[in-house]
């Protein structure tokens, strides 16, 4: 028996992984990692494979990076953990310095939480008792975009709106406002990101205008939709919605947790709207890809409104057990230091134009409907029929087939449904993501090239997306 095998055999006989179909694994081999190196992860059998999805779109800076890496040393034989109430410690207090200098100017005052799902959470809450310690309590709706994914915790997917993670959970979800999204995808032939951005926001205004006395927030993922297809849209839409949020008196939320940190080719998203929203999520690339943590941003008008004497109850009474801990603060202080030396933003303009020209031929592809691109992110949209842009049964789970053509060739390219996407680690080469390039054609040749028969039981859903 193989390494691999021999540990992939302990795994499944004890271990229930997420975001996983377990009965998949009767065919399809689980992949035991026994290293990491830079953009490569090594399985107990000696094969590599380049983390082109930076590991559920965490790692910017490599698997075991020697400056991450040594600053969490030193830090956990200082203190590896104290609880965040009534109690502080430097890497905190470094770290939400800094935070605060990076984001835009007003977001003064950062609240942690463990993870992206618990960070939406808290700037939900926070936003709901603002308006309540403000004398509004009829403002506690909230406004999402449909394809919207913003976690998996009951609140995080109210307002969220990929069917796959939300629809079977349907009757424990709040109540929110759900407006179309601007994503280009769908623009008519000829328009631009821009126009069409711009003309789809009337669908926001128009639900502002009806139901802002009651609503409490709006949330967005700025730029790109990612789990619901790494679907794209124009800043336009963060400047009008920004514009119509201070017009009738609604909070605006940036969840930046899968696109912060250089991924859209600007530190944060938000500034290529040249705006601030009133809450900003940051989690994933926050420490480099190395430990959980999670901070919301927001301005001192809403901390304001919870700083009181205890007896008013106005407190924001929210807490989890690992807030603010401080070798994830130590990991992020080293991510952040990568990004200031390296000045990594600049250097990415090159890796992202090679992502855009080892891709553009695959434009052309008979089955290919859309490639597209913003800064460090770029997605290739396989469809069943280019013309009219219609998809593929995603009970055929043709992402898969790209999936496991990868992974023969030494790549982790783990296709959305049918979009096959890079969203790799910034110390990517050109010659590695030249390499990408070639192993997604090959796998999108594979996997478009047959007519898959696959039993669809009568009155199955047509719109639902397999992660695959
Ligand atoms: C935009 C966005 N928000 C929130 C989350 C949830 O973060 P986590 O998986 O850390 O709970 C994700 C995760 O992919 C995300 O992409």
């Amino acid at each position: 028996m193989s390494l691999n095998d021999h540990w992939m055999q302990r795994d499944l006989a004890v271990l229930w992984h997420p975001c996983t179909q377990m009965k998949d694994h009767e065919q399809l081999p689980l992949v035991p990692i026994k290293r990491g190196e830079g953009v490569w992860l090594e399985d107990f059998d000696g094969k590599r494979y380049i983390d082109a999805v930076s590991s559920w779109w965490v790692n910017v800076f490599g698997h075991a990076n020697p400056r991450i890496n040594q600053r969490i040393k030193d830090q956990v034989d200082q203190l590896e953990h104290v609880i965040l109430a009534g109690f502080s410690h430097a890497p905190v207090v470094e770290l939400s310095e800094r935070l605060v200098k990076l984001t835009p100017a007003g977001l003064d005052r950062v609240f942690y939480a463990d993870n992206g799902s618990s960070c939406i959470e808290v700037a939900l809450k926070m936003s709901f008792h603002y308006w309540l310690n403000v004398g509004q309590p009829q403002k506690k709706r909230f406004v999402t975009l449909s394809n919207s994914y913003h976690g998996e915790t009951v609140a995080a997917m109210s307002v969220g709106d990929v069917s796959l993670f939300t629809d079977t959970y349907k009757a424990l979800l709040l109540d929110t406002l759900k407006v179309p999204s601007p994503d280009c995808f769908y623009r008519p032939d000829g328009m631009s990101w821009e126009e069409h951005s711009r003309t789809m926001f009337a669908h926001m205004e128009q639900c502002l205008a009806e139901h802002h006395q009651e609503v409490a927030a709006v949330i967005v993922e700025p730029l790109i939709q990612g789990a619901g297809g790494m679907r794209m849209y124009h800043p336009i839409y963060l400047k009008l919605l920004r514009e119509a949020c201070d017009r009738y008196g609604v909070h605006l939320i940036h969840d930046e947790i899968a696109v912060g940190f250089g991924r859209t080719g600007t530190m944060f998203a938000c500034e290529q709207a040249g705006i601030r929203p009133d809450f900003l999520c940051l989690s994933k690339a926050l420490t480099g890809g190395y430990l959980p943590l999670a901070a919301c941003l927001t301005t001192d008008t809403i901390y304001q409104a919870f700083y009181d004497d205890y007896s008013t109850l106005r407190a924001f009474l929210h807490s989890h057990s690992y807030t603010g801990n401080p070798l994830a603060c130590a990991a992020a202080l080293a991510t952040l230091d990568i990004f200031e030396q390296d000045d990594v933003i600049e250097a990415n303009k090159a890796l992202a134009a090679r992502m855009a020209s080892a891709t553009a031929h695959l434009a052309d592809h008979a089955h290919v409907a859309e490639v597209r691109q913003t800064g460090m992110a770029l997605a290739v949209e396989m469809v069943q029929d280019k013309a009219s842009k219609a998809a593929y049964p995603w009970q055929e789970r043709r992402g898969l087939k790209v999936y496991q053509h990868a992974l023969t060739r030494g790549a982790l390219l783990r296709p959305l449904g049918s979009v096959v996407y890079f969203l790799p680690p910034y110390v990517i080469t050109p010659e590695q993501i030249d390499f990408l390039a070639e192993v997604a054609s090959e796998g999108i040749d594979i996997a478009t090239r047959e007519s898959v028969s696959v039993a669809v039981p009568s009155g199955a859903r047509v719109d639902f997306r397999d992660p695959g």
